[in-house]
């Protein structure tokens, strides 16, 4: 399906992920399902977006929610079948959209057939398929595990095998054995099932997950003791970018390049920009992009992502990220993401704007609209984001969140506090604030029973208490709702793409806590997006910042404009006049 062009498709592209679980139940069952991801099509295609991106859809038994795969080529039984599959891709494609799907091979579930076997005896042929080691043992005899690293689902990353008397290794949960990429077979027996399997299939890219982790630092040095609470230390920095993860993801690339295929790659842990430079340059050949996490990270808590408070940050702290993520496009040849929501993050309304009320709530979210489609790189959206879904309100008790990161970190705090009231009241603000599970609620499509989006009595995860005000049906036909803004933003983005996904990046008020101002640049062609980050009007002289009489206002999220004073969360999008010829956008 892909026509050549000189450009590769994916620069200018906006990307939608789809949460297969929580997108649309098409059987009653009360979870989300492959027949009603393609049932829901035509709204992904009115949105003006290039291409879809599946969180994993493969078998599992979803301790991490199919970041846990039991089978690379079949499909988790409730989400439908492979033919299925076959047909989403061929739906998507009549309709001139890609196929992105999910790339989980740093670990496999504990239940796939390679794991089974390695762990079934010391000389099992596929043993070193996974990582094994011998036990250490303390001065007084007790058994302890090779190092002191905290998983990223907490506990120790060695789980202890009887059967066989070792310890494996798994960065997240006990379910996610890590897999041995120093051995070749190894690797070759993952590009063949992960990869060339649905290659075949016609799928369009990857998105890579935990793409830095697959190589590890074998001698496994105890990481420094900074919890002294807990036994085992946060260690995710020496999780990554191990010594020989370029080779690995070089060859990952030669794999993908017999079909012509894209990735997008997750780089956790990697602030460094020459680090992150060797991956995305277009000369190493390895990720055509990567999600970096400086953004999406602001305001988590530093030795426990959740031990945080709502709104932890300071705008110029935002700025200093998005400098670092937007600094590819001057002077280098990578390439970037742009992204503010995914199924890991909580929603952007609820961190970087405002749910409080549905006035500060839309504006908001088409603030962050204009925020996000104005920085270059590929854009990603995340389901529901277009119609500004918001966080699961503060009084859901905590049997609602379902995510395995959110409940072991509230255990974890019940049995080091013996279920201190307050130390769990404040585990659970910080929850409520940036817990995973909030990406994940159900997709609101209408104000029906359950949002439209199952029939079922039950759905698997609750549906927020909003959504007779938040969804699809009622946005769609309202030119002045967020889904709408969103459609508007999308097609700017591509008439304007030479400034806007291309164009050079500059800060212009770095110290300013409370608006942002950021320039883009392609030639003699310059844009400013002017952003209210505060629930108050906020007073600037534009005039001083730039010669607005030669520029054009082409977006804004305010229904009046007065130049210099910009309402609560107040976005525009201004345009240098001449030279405003519609840009023609390489085309699919
Ligand atoms: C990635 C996924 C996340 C998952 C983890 C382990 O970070 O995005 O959802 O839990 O990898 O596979
Ligand atoms: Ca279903």
């Amino acid at each position: 399906m892909p026509v050549a062009t000189d450009l590769p498709w994916w620069k200018e592209a906006c990307i939608y992920q789809i949460y297969p679980a929580s997108f649309k139940d098409s059987n009653g069952d009360g979870i989300g399902d492959i027949p009603g991801i393609i049932s829901k099509l035509d709204h992904i295609k009115s949105l003006g977006v290039d291409a879809i991106w599946i969180c994993p859809m493969f078998a599992s038994p979803q301790c991490d929610m199919g970041y846990d795969i039991s089978d690379y080529e079949a499909v988790y039984p409730p989400y439908g079948t492979v033919d299925d599959m076959e047909r989403l891709i061929t739906e998507c494609h009549a309709r001139s959209l890609r196929v992105l799907l999910d790339l989980v091979i740093n670990h496999t579930s504990h239940l796939h057939a390679w794991f089974q076997e390695s762990r079934s005896s010391k000389n099992n042929p596929k043993r070193d398929w996974y990582i094994w080691r011998p036990p250490t043992y303390a001065t007084d005899g007790q058994r302890r595990p090779p190092n002191n690293w905290r998983a990223a689902f907490e506990g120790s990353v060695w789980e202890w095998d009887e059967h066989t008397q070792e310890y494996y290794l798994h960065y997240f949960a006990p379910e996610q054995p890590d897999l041995n990429w120093d051995n070749p077979a190894t690797r070759a027996a993952i590009y063949e099932s992960a990869m060339r399997f649905w290659l075949r299939k016609g799928i369009d890219g990857f998105r890579v997950d935990t793409a830095n982790l697959y190589s590890k630092n074998t001698q496994f040095p105890n990481a420094a003791v900074t919890d002294l609470l807990s036994p085992w230390q946060p260690a995710f920095e020496l999780f990554c970018n191990g010594p020989r993860i370029h080779e690995y993801i070089r060859e990952l690339n030669q794999v993908l390049g017999e079909f012509g295929a894209m990735t997008v790659g997750e780089l956790p842990c990697t602030p460094d920009v020459a680090k992150v430079l060797k991956y995305v340059s277009e000369k190493e050949r390895q990720l055509n992009m990567v999600f970096q996490f400086e953004i999406v990270e602001l305001g988590s808590g530093i030795i426990d992502r959740y031990n945080t408070v709502p709104r932890n940050w300071e705008l110029t702290h935002l700025k200093a990220a998005v400098q670092q993520v937007q600094c590819f496009l001057a002077g280098t040849d990578g390439w970037t993401a742009t992204f503010l929501e995914n199924h890991d993050q909580a929603r952007s309304v609820s961190r970087f704007g405002c749910d409080e009320t549905p006035g500060l709530r839309a504006s908001s979210a088409k603030m962050l609209a204009i925020f996000l489609a104005g920085l270059s790189g590929t854009l990603f959206l995340h389901q529901g984001q277009e119609i500004g879904m918001v966080n699961a309100p503060i009084t859901w008790p905590i049997s609602e969140y379902k995510d395995i990161a959110s409940i072991n970190y509230y255990n974890a705090v019940k049995n080091q506090t013996n279920g201190d009231a307050a130390a769990l009241q404040r585990a659970k603000v910080g929850l409520q604030h940036i817990a995973r599970d909030h990406g994940r609620l159900p997709m609101q499509w209408d104000s029906t029973f359950n949002a439209g989006f199952t029939e079922a009595v039950q759905s698997w995860m609750r549906v927020h208490d909003n959504y007779a005000d938040i969804n699809v049906e009622r946005q769609n036909p309202d030119a002045g709702s967020v889904l709408s803004f969103w459609k508007s933003m999308l097609r700017l983005r591509k008439e304007q793409a030479d400034v806007l996904v291309y164009g050079d990046f500059r800060i212009i008020d770095e110290s300013n806590e409370n608006i942002f101002i950021y320039e883009k640049k392609a030639g003699d062609k310059c844009a400013y997006v002017v952003l209210n980050f505060t629930r108050e009007v906020r007073h600037i002289d534009l005039h001083s910042i730039f010669d607005i009489g030669q520029f054009k206002l082409i977006a804004q999220s305010s229904d009046h404009v007065s130049l210099n004073r910009l309402d609560p969360f107040e976005g525009r999008l201004y345009v240098k006049e001449d030279n405003n010829e519609a840009y023609v956008p390489n085309g699919i």
